[in-house]
């Protein structure tokens, strides 16, 4: 442990990806004063090379195993894991167990099944281990904003909320019909790893647990049987209706979206030129067609809940949208706010007054998930260097425990959505 609590955090990454190097990572390069990451481990010697040189790490603290990481790694005050979905629960037993006194910032989802989450929940407990959850809505100024007008009472009482996640058509198909996120064997189901971000923020401006949820929803859309004429397996291989169809890859990663080295394209390929990125739509998943996929998991779902103080909620999951944003709508007994998260607007209507006046406050965020990501490290890199300050433990606003109502709603409108139940929670 550091003897100055003001040193910045020594942190120990398992996964430099997407995440890792690029949300967290970009972070600690931008605040040198708060934090530095001085081992990493990952499976792929191209990304423990890309960390290494990026944060100036020698190779003796570069592991191909977060097993040797743990077994080999002298000093470090956190251990960040952003591994895929499926590889969540090993390393975050394997650190609250040998790496005691450390604080641990765990990706969401926390781990893509029921059972895996509840025994990781067991460990917590009975270790108290410090585990904050990565739910970076929390931090945002846009969300912490609604929640003060909750609490000012603006509105009255909060009876519904109306909750829309916009994937967007282009975000959908890059990571839930080509990516990572495709199908349930290797990640987890989609409701879970787009939106429990949201059953939480619904959670916490809800302020009561979720007592019961119904849930419909399918993958409708992206199949095989809905392939056009004249499709073909990749994009580039003469399919006639490239030109016009929106899920061309041709289309999404070197027309649509703008010209980038950050993400979607750095998933695409590593080398983000013109022509590393064609090679890589040819011959990488990125270039298959969307109707000509291995993928299986829903690509819309609606969730009904209801909230132990009476407020009822609807969530909307939706690949099948322009934007990609997040829409919400509260209503109370004397009044209503909407906001859009990425136009970073919110409206305020008061039933009270004659004229129902409406006001659009402005807010100013930066980085990505509107401040979050940033919002989220500041915090749990403040609440760690306060620990080595004066040895107390301050709880995370997204502590595992407070994280796992979201989780339990997820599985259980996957429950709903199987069977068609209304599923009752804490019965
Ligand atoms: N908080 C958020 O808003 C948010 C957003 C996107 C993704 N995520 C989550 O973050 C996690 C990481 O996602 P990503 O987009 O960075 O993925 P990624 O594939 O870009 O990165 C994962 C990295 O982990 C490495 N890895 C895989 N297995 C490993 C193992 N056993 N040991 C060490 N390294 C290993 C891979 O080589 C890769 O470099 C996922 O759980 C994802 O669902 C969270």
């Amino acid at each position: 442990m550091s003897e100055n609590g003001l040193d910045p955090v020594r942190i120990a990454l398992i996964g430099a990806g997407s995440r890792g190097l690029g949300a967290y990572g970009a972070h600690v390069l931008r605040r040198p004063d708060l934090a530095r990451i001085v081992a990493v481990a990952d499976r792929l010697g191209e990304r423990l090379a890309l960390a290494g040189h990026l944060h100036d790490i020698s190779p003796a603290h570069l592991y191909p195993s977060w097993e040797a990481m743990l077994d080999c790694e002298p000093a470090f005050d956190a251990v960040i894991i952003a591994t895929p979905d499926r590889e969540h629960l090993a390393p975050a037993l394997a650190t609250i167990e040998r790496a005691a006194g450390i604080s641990l910032l765990l990706e969401k989802p926390i781990c893509p099944t029921e059972e895996e989450m509840e025994r990781l929940a067991t460990a917590v407990e009975a270790s108290g281990a410090d585990v904050t959850v990565a739910h970076v809505l929390r931090y945002t100024a846009f969300f912490a904003r609604i929640r003060e007008l909750l609490d000012r009472g603006v509105i009255g009482q909060l009876l519904s909320i109306r909750h829309t996640e916009h994937v967007g058509y282009w975000h959908f198909a890059h990571s839930y019909v080509r990516g990572n996120w495709r199908r349930l064997d290797e990640a987890s189901p989609m409701l879970l790893a787009k939106a429990c971000h949201d059953l939480d923020i619904l959670r916490w401006l809800a302020g009561a647990p979720c007592t019961h949820v119904a849930s419909f929803g399918t993958l409708s859309h992206f199949t095989s049987a809905n392939a056009p004429a004249g499709s073909t397996a990749r994009c580039d291989q003469g399919c006639r209706i490239e030109r016009t169809c929106p899920y061309s890859a041709q289309r999404i990663y070197l027309e649509t979206l703008p010209p980038a080295s950050a993400w979607p394209h750095d998933v695409v390929s590593a080398d983000t030129s013109p022509a590393a990125l064609a090679r890589a739509l040819h011959e990488g998943p990125y270039g298959r067609c969307v109707y000509h996929c291995d993928n299986d998991v829903a690509d819309h779902q609606v969730v009904a809940l209801r909230f132990a103080n009476g407020v009822d909620a609807t969530l909307n999951v939706s690949a099948f949208t322009r934007e990609t944003t997040r829409t919400v709508h509260l209503m109370g007994s004397h009044g209503e706010i909407t906001g859009d998260f990425y136009a970073n607007a919110i409206t305020v209507a008061d039933f009270r007054n004659a004229d129902t006046r409406t006001s659009r406050l402005t807010l100013v965020t930066e980085g990505y998930h509107g401040g979050g990501d940033d919002g989220l490290m500041v915090d749990f890199l403040n609440r760690v260097r306060e620990r080595r300050r004066n040895g107390k433990v301050e709880e995370a606003p997204t502590a595992l425990a407070e994280s796992l109502d979201s989780h339990r709603m997820a599985f259980a409108a996957e429950r709903a959505r199987h069977s068609g139940d209304v599923i009752r929670l804490g019965a």
